[in-house]
């Protein structure tokens, strides 16, 4: 498992501390949630922010596009010093190209799929993603819950991915804590994205990774 912990529910005024703690206690990645407030109904940030993570923590960073047109803005994340990209399949009709340009550049590139995409949607381009994001809550909000029905959708799409003897990994993100993390696990899914259950459990984020981590692995 790689654990992804998503900013969005951290404090933004103490970013650099609260991104500390997860990378002391054992996150792999820092999973940036940029909104544009029409894909989505919410804004967060752009690449200054981005920036400013990337001179925080020495963590990959894994920003995950909910904007519209995202191909537009490959190349300030990418010079903001993200390590992976993804954008929704749902927000670009030239998705071939985008995955493309964002591996061109050296970044790993992944497809976002909102939960009332079918994975249909994905024949044309799951051989050049390096990951399919799989959102298992509508995107926009932190502290949403998990949509049952993506479980199965997880489990179909990693039979695709192995039948098919392609690369792409599998994300996760929305609504998962220690109460589902294993049930997403044997789903099939590789990269847990987790928001409120690590920056707003009453533990403290530390606290929550290294019980997700113990979790993961009994
Ligand atoms: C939702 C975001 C998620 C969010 C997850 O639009 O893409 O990354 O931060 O937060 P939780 O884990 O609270 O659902
Ligand atoms: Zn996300």
């Amino acid at each position: 498992m790689e654990l992804a912990p998503s900013i969005l529910s951290a404090d933004f005024a103490r970013l650099a501390d609260e991104i500390g703690k997860v990378e002391d206690a054992g996150a792999d990645l820092v999973h940036l949630d940029v909104m544009d407030g029409r894909f989505v109904p919410n804004f967060t940030f752009g690449p200054p922010v981005v920036a400013a993570v990337r001179r925080a923590t020495s963590l990959p960073l894994d920003a995950h596009l909910m904007v519209e047109s995202p191909a537009r803005l490959l190349d300030a994340f990418i010079e903001a010093g993200v390590d992976r990209l993804s954008v929704h399949l749902e927000a670009d009709p030239h998705l071939d190209r985008t995955l493309h340009a964002i591996k061109e550049a050296g970044v790993v590139a992944g497809v976002a799929l909102n939960p009332s995409t079918p994975l249909g949607a994905l024949d044309e381009v799951l051989g050049l993603a390096d990951f399919v994001l799989v959102m298992t809550v509508n995107p926009g909000f932190g502290g949403q819950r998990f949509i049952p029905s993506t479980l199965k959708k997880i489990k179909r799409l990693r039979e695709i991915v192995v039948s098919n003897g392609y690369q792409a990994k599998i994300e996760v993100d929305g609504g998962i804590g220690a109460d589902n993390l294993r049930e997403v696990l044997a789903a099939g899914a590789e990269t847990i994205v987790v928001g409120s259950a690590v920056f707003a459990s009453p533990e403290g984020a530390a606290a929550a990774v290294r019980e997700l981590r113990e979790l993961a692995s009994n």
